[in-house]
């Protein structure tokens, strides 16, 4: 690695002063994820004591009303690393502004709040729904506290397609530059998901076999055991396709099926990703039900316990068309890979929760050996994401014994127990690389387009297809069509299989 590419994946180092500035300050992001991150980062020396982090929200509080809401939280999310003495640093930079996002005399006070300090670096983190964008971006503007190294960061979702995130992007666009803009996709800040770039262009190993020819088929799941818990209302209005795939997947599969980008500057590896994103064979009305597969909930035993139907949650329509899980087989268009599908899945309340990646190879051009390998490729590569990090590489081995009988082994590589250090939380890194000014693991706009150029016409096709989500039993693996899904080209999904 050079130097270039150690310090553009490194979130580790000292940061310079900063003022973070947390629309949506008092919401569940910040207070269960944003807050608790930016705790472990002061606990390990990355804050500098002259950092300072404002809360802003609506609600009528104090500075100290809001400083005990978070330490609360902080206690409750970070259980054993909660240490009184690193709580007593930490809560001197914390401060609170109440905003009303769309009041504009509101901006006075955090303007008076930032005053003396514009030449540090100061970014305005936009934890809120994205409907309140637009106001904060004008009123930030109006204001005149933008300044020239400020940086913006929008959590999802950006968009309910390529037309709303379209205009997002215009709005903040008109207040910052490109480089100034940091749109956030948790996965890109999972250590595991960096892992992937580190196994691909790390090892000399893989890239030789990383291509058709070499590899049949390509599984990518994210399953979650979870509903939709409090969300029901928002995520009623978007779907697992928007919610799940437009973003995470898409990223996971990029990561996978990406050229390697020259060093792992922001711009060499965002190059490459949108490439991928482009080159996906577009799906529309004519196939969409050939190669998608949606389902939605119904009630059923997840772990032990016994959970409602979707549609029966809070928030959900009763009559909800929703759809809570996806099977996606996508194609590349590339010299690399075409002809080797990529198979996305993704659901709530499913057997397991899960996220994995499996990169099934060919198999052998001839067998010396008896057996059904031919059918069953026996080389297997899984990579399991969460909620355990782990490589296993499935090979043949002969059986101990006098007879000459194959069997596979695995070999197996859990990073947890190898490493033995705390991997950090998702957060962690990413409000580190933009305090630290590095955009690699955050999306940039021409992708996030690209995204949902695929994704709308499968949507659309959706819309116009009367039969609707096939239901699926909650603690199962989804609808029997995302088994027909992949059966079609003669695979399974990896979960089936034993
Ligand atoms: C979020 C989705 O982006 O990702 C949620 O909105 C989902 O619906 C979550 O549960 C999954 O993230 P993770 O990190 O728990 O896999």
């Amino acid at each position: 690695m050079n130097t270039e590419s150690r310090s553009s994946l490194s979130s580790r180092s000292a940061a310079p002063a900063f003022d973070l500035v947390l629309f949506g300050g008092t919401g569940d992001l910040a207070m269960r994820k944003l807050l608790p991150a930016l705790y472990r980062r002061f606990m390990d020396g990355l804050i500098p004591a002259d950092a300072r982090i404002l809360g802003v929200a609506r609600s009528e509080l104090s500075c100290e009303a809001f400083v005990t809401k978070v330490e609360a939280k902080c206690r409750q999310y970070l259980g054993d690393a909660f240490k009184d003495d690193v709580w007593t640093g930490f809560s001197a930079l914390l401060g609170y502004v109440k905003v009303d996002a769309t009041h504009a005399q509101d901006y006075q006070a955090l303007s008076h709040a930032l005053a003396g300090r514009a030449d540090i670096v100061r970014i305005f983190f936009l934890s809120t729904g994205p409907d309140l964008f637009a106001a904060i971006c004008r009123e930030l503007s109006a204001a005149g506290i933008v300044t020239p190294t400020s940086r913006i960061m929008l959590e999802k979702p950006l968009g309910e397609d390529g037309e709303s995130a379209n205009r997002i992007n215009d709005t903040v666009g008109a207040i910052a530059r490109e480089s100034q803009i940091y749109r956030i996709d948790h996965y890109l800040g999972k250590e595991t998901v960096q892992n992937l770039l580190a196994l691909r262009f790390g090892n000399a190993l893989f890239e030789p076999l990383w291509r058709r020819g070499q590899i049949r088929h390509v599984q990518i799941t994210v399953a979650e055991q979870l509903g939709v818990e409090s969300r029901g209302d928002f995520y009623d209005r978007t779907g697992a396709l928007r919610d799940m795939v437009q973003n995470h997947l898409l990223q996971l599969l990029c990561i996978l099926a990406m050229e390697p980008p020259a060093n792992s500057s922001a711009d060499a590896v965002r190059d490459e990703k949108l490439k991928v994103l482009r080159a996906l064979r577009p799906i529309g009305e004519a196939d969409a039900l050939l190669k998608t597969a949606r389902g939605q909930y119904r009630s059923g035993v997840v772990g032990a316990d016994r959970t409602v139907g979707y549609r029966e949650e809070a928030g959900v329509d009763p009559e909800s068309r929703t759809e809570t899980f996806v099977a996606i087989k996508a194609e590349i268009d590339t010299w690399r890979w075409a002809g080797v599908p990529f198979y996305l899945r993704t659901g709530k309340r499913l057997q397991r929760a899960i996220g994995e990646i499996v990169i099934t190879f060919e198999a052998v051009p001839h067998s010396i050996f008896s057996g059904p390998f031919n059918a069953d490729p026996p080389n297997r590569l899984v990579i399991q994401l969460q909620p355990d990090e782990s490589i296993t590489l499935r090979i043949l081995a002969k059986a101990p014994g006098e007879a000459m009988r194959l069997r596979p082994v695995d070999l197996s590589l859990d990073l947890g127990e190898s490493f033995k250090a705390r991997p950090l939380e998702a957060y962690e890194r990413l409000l580190g690389d933009a305090i630290q000014g590095n955009l690699t693991l955050f999306m940039r706009r021409d992708e996030v387009e690209a995204a949902w150029k695929w994704i709308d016409p499968i949507r659309e096709a959706w819309d116009a297809d009367h039969d609707g989500p096939r239901p699926y039993a909650a603690g199962s693996w989804g609808p029997t069509t995302s088994s027909s899904l992949i059966a079609r080209d003669g695979f399974t999904w990896y979960d089936e299989t034993f």
